[in-house]
């Protein structure tokens, strides 16, 4: 080999070429055979050389977005967030009587936490029962994909709600609007069809309106005497804060699959709770994404991702998180705040390994081998999750 090729060859190039000037590039060894460096070659990987982690924190509420007479939205989708490739979010808010107008989804289902407001929304199936429900904070909403909706802030203060898609790609305002399909359509067929004078279509909106001002209805439906009945109230509403919480000694959650919540067939929410000083400690999702927005209160995040690779944010209000599939993860609380956040899993079940249920399923001598302890200080680890360790 030219000396001064050599200098220039990397390890792996060398470990090729030597096994090609020595027995030839037809007769490198068998993958059980070879080393592990040769199986790294033989399957084109560069030994010790991964991607690093994504940057995966993003300041939704920073963004300045779209903003309008009756309204503002900021967006999340993997233009903004490359990190999350399979949950969209939305900060939206309305001005009282606000309306988001008449639209669909093409390619996502829309999730909403409502954070503050009451909000009226409607919605057509393909079946084609229209529902029409009234929303408060701690409500979430499931409209699946394609299936028409509206809504409208019928309060008198400003509304305040996060949207969550079930796909990263899925831009908000790429949605299909009433407004705008009938604006780029021939006059003529929306008389024919929506049996209106040529006088009043000449006057409908020449394109998208989005989100607009409107007057807070005088007969919006009535909630109930009692709004704690029972969860879910119809079919694409659910009382995520009134909902039994599986308590913890450091804090507590509330989880919605659909089990509990049947329509929202595409994701699993979890709203989570730590007093200071608690950490949801270390473990990982096997079946989905955990895109996360925090409500209240700080956190700081570690997402590990093997191959030596772990990375911390710190998190506040309005900043938003994912973690993806598999990788192991926690969260400390910080501050003298609780802190609350929620999280959306991209599977309509919800898979959680924690480190304390791993450990506790194996024999103490596995343990004691793997992390060179002994038997006394294997006695100590515990024998179940922990889930928020105060
Ligand atoms: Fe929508
Ligand atoms: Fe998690």
């Amino acid at each position: 080999m030219n000396p001064s090729l050599k200098t220039k060859l990397t390890r792996r190039e060398m470990i090729g070429a030597a096994s090609a000037a020595t027995i030839g590039a037809a007769m490198l060894p068998s993958a059980a055979e070879a080393s592990p460096q040769e199986q790294n070659y033989q399957v084109g990987k560069d030994p010790g050389k991964h991607e690093p982690l994504p940057n995966f924190k993003f300041d939704i509420e920073a963004q300045t977005g779209w903003v309008g007479e009756g309204g503002s939205a900021k967006e999340a989708t993997v233009e903004e967030f490359p990190a999350s490739q399979n949950i969209a979010g939305v900060s939206m808010r309305l001005k009282p009587g606000g309306i988001r107008e008449l639209h669909w989804h093409a390619i996502a289902a829309e999730w909403a936490l409502v954070l503050k407001g009451t909000l009226r929304t409607t919605v057509i199936s393909p079946n084609g029962e229209a529902a029409t429900d009234i929303f408060e904070p701690g409500d979430i909403w499931y409209f699946p994909k394609g299936h028409g909706h509206a809504l409208q802030n019928i309060s008198n203060e400003d509304s305040h709600f996060v949207l969550g898609f079930d796909d990263g790609h899925f831009s908000e305002f790429g949605t299909f609007s009433i407004t705008d399909w009938i604006a780029h359509t021939p006059p003529h067929l929306v008389t024919k069809n929506l049996n209106l004078d040529p006088a009043t279509i000449s006057n409908l909106p020449k394109k998208e309106l989005y989100i607009i001002p409107g007057k807070i209805p005088a007969n919006s439906l009535d909630p109930y005497l009692s709004g704690n009945l029972e969860t879910p109230q119809s079919a694409h509403k659910f009382r995520l804060y009134d909902m039994p919480a599986l308590n913890f000694p450091g804090g507590w959650e509330r989880i919605v699959t659909a089990n509990e919540f049947p329509i929202n067939h595409t994701l699993t929410s979890v709203l989570q709770y730590l007093e200071p000083g608690a950490l949801r400690e270390l473990h990982w999702h096997p079946n989905a994404d955990e895109w996360q927005f925090f409500i209240s209160g700080r956190a700081r995040v570690t997402i590990f991702g093997a191959h030596g690779r772990a990375k911390t944010e710190e998190f506040g209000p309005g900043q938003i998180g994912v973690v993806q599939q598999g990788f192991g993860h926690y969260v400390e609380q910080i501050g003298s705040e609780p802190t609350k956040f929620f999280a959306l899993f991209n599977s309509p079940t919800f898979e959680e390994i924690s480190i304390s249920k791993w450990l506790a399923g194996n024999p103490a001598s596995l343990i004691s081998d793997n992390f060179l302890i002994t038997k006394e200080e294997v006695a100590r680890l515990p024998r179940k999750t922990l889930g928020i360790i105060k």
